[in-house]
């Protein structure tokens, strides 16, 4: 038991509740826990700490060669650092998260993240990896494919107690990044035909968590 290979794919929009829930499956099943917005996030920090324009697409792939990336896949204590300094706090902030859909819109980008990624994956063995595109071109062989939802007030809601932000400016925020992570041609936001699709709106966090473990173990006895 808690052995064997096993890659649980997370995707969703933003306020999902995709991180919390990724992050507390992997815990319950013993499983490193991948964040792979965090690594978009962290290579937008570097755009923007470089001085280049996140809508410079040459200069952003430039800019994502050279950063030296490096994130922590520990269920209860994530980190990330670019070039040896820990950003995990930047990340978050207001000007990172408003560049990121044009840093990741970019597909060079995508294909060095991408094959970092699988690297991860595959050094792991055991792990719930969250994203946009994971059950799609990540891991399109994952034990288990999860595309979360929630209704648009309820997402806002959510990111705006998590950044002690504005209600309707969150609101606007996430409806432009929605629009920008789905129409994008490199790898938009989509749901894998194979996915298990769960509405959190009105589901418990722990709720989801049990949902999906026991999905798990049906599909895969003793993992
Ligand atoms: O999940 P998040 O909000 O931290 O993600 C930040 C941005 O990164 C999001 O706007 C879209 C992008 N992203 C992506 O394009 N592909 C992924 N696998 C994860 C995130």
């Amino acid at each position: 038991v808690r052995t064997g290979r096993c890659v649980v794919a997370v995707d969703g929009p933003s306020g999902s509740g995709k991180s919390t829930v990724s992050r507390r499956l992997a815990s319950a099943l013993g499983a490193r826990y991948l964040d792979t917005g965090a690594m978009y996030r962290a290579v937008t920090w570097a755009v923007l700490r470089s001085g280049v324009d996140p809508q410079d697409a040459e200069g952003v792939a430039k800019v994502a060669g050279e950063t030296d990336l490096k994130i922590g896949v520990d269920p209860e204590a994530p980190s990330v650092t670019a070039d040896g300094i820990a950003v995990d706090r930047e990340i978050r902030g207001p000007e990172v998260t408003a560049a990121v859909s044009a840093v990741s819109a970019v597909p060079a980008v995508r294909e060095l993240l991408v094959a970092q990624q699988r690297e991860m994956i595959d050094a792991a063995g055991r792990i719930v990896v969250e994203g946009r595109d994971i059950g799609f071109v990540v891991a399109p062989d994952a034990d288990l494919k999860v595309y979360l939802t929630a209704s648009a007030e309820a997402r806002a809601q959510r990111r705006s107690v998590e950044n002690a932000a504005d209600l309707t400016a969150t609101a606007a925020d996430l409806a432009r990044r929605d629009r920008l992570d789905s129409t994008r041609a490199a790898d938009p936001l989509r749901r894998a035909p194979d996915a298990v699709v769960l509405d959190t709106t009105a589901l418990g966090i722990d709720e989801v968590v049990v949902r999906l473990r026991d999905l798990l173990t049906e599909r895969r006895p003793g993992r």
